[in-house]
């Protein structure tokens, strides 16, 4: 990164107190400085609070969403507080509007660099084998796992373009464990979003593009809580988690600015739990 000295110029000042300017500079200039980041879901819950911090990092933040009030109200927070932020309206199952979400990322900014294939659903439908019908399928795979191919097969050439950079795909921790409580649809495609992001990483390991997955344990966000909407609902799923609590959204946004940013820079392939321990348990404390 090219750094100048406050005046322009670095003739006559000390090593020392450059040495202390660049690194003022650095921080202050955040983990996303010069960085341009797309975010799918970017009106609610993880992708919401991920445009927020990757925006505080010093990122330029394309806030996508299918509910374009949300997307929007995301962006334009970003704005008030004095950040760079747009936002577009697309459905990430749909190859036109993942190509257009791109192209208006190097429109908008110059390039791409960070992309947070995030958006996801969970169809209060999807059941087990037997229950689950075909329509509940295709839409979850749809969005679930279609979508992050989409945003995969147009983001990499646009970050190629832009000299590397870090994807994130969000999968969950249900495709690591079973359920007697089951979403087959939403599984199986978390299930398929580590197994592209994996080879993906591989393929594109020497070009500079670094690509891993997300896994969130349970979080207090929308998405859960409206299938989880009893006390009993609730507590049946918190035995599980070790740490006796709900992820946040805002955690999952940190992992997730790890992710995309330089300090996970020989990071690739991974498939990061974010999960209060629930992957690691067996028994959890009474
Ligand atoms: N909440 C959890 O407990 C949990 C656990 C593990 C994984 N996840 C995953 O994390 C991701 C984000 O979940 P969340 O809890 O923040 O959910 P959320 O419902 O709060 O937010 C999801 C956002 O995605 C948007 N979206 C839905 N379909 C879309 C589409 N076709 N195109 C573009 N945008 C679309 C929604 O409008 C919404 O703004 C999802 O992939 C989800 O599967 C969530």
């Amino acid at each position: 990164m090219m750094l100048r000295s406050p005046t322009g110029s670095e003739s006559g000042t000390s090593t020392a107190s450059k040495r202390s300017f660049k690194m003022e500079t650095e921080e202050n200039m955040g983990r996303l400085a010069n960085r341009v980041a797309l975010i799918t879901g970017a009106g609610s819950g993880i992708g919401r609070e991920a445009a927020l911090l990757f925006a505080r990092e010093g990122a330029r933040v394309v806030c996508v969403d299918v509910d374009e009030a949300t997307g929007s109200a995301t962006a334009d927070e970003i704005t008030r507080t004095g950040g760079d932020a747009v936002a577009v309206r697309a459905d990430v199952s749909s190859a036109g509007d993942s190509a257009a979400m791109v192209q208006e990322a190097e429109h908008a900014f110059g390039g791409l660099h960070v992309m947070f294939n995030n958006a996801g659903i969970m169809h209060s439908d999807d059941g087990d084998a037997q229950s689950t019908s075909e329509e509940v399928w295709d839409l979850t795979m749809g969005v679930n796992a279609k979508g992050v191919f989409l945003g995969c097969k147009y983001g990499i050439p646009a970050i190629r373009r832009s000299g590397g950079g870090s994807i994130i795909n969000t999968a969950s921790f249900v495709a690591h464990l079973g359920a007697a409580t089951p979403q087959i649809a939403y599984t199986a495609s978390k299930g398929a979003v580590l197994a592209l992001t994996r080879e993906l990483a591989v393929v594109h390991a020497r070009e500079g593009i670094r690509i891993n997955a997300l896994c969130p344990g349970p979080l207090r966000t929308e998405l859960l809580m409206r299938f989880l909407d009893t006390d009993e609902k609730r507590e049946r799923r918190l035995v599980h988690v070790p740490m006796g609590r709900f992820g946040l959204a805002e955690e999952m946004a940190k992992s997730a600015l790890f992710l995309a940013s330089d300090d996970s820079s020989y990071i690739t392939g991974a498939e990061f739990l974010v999960d209060g321990g629930i992957t690691a348990a067996y028994v959890t404390p009474e």
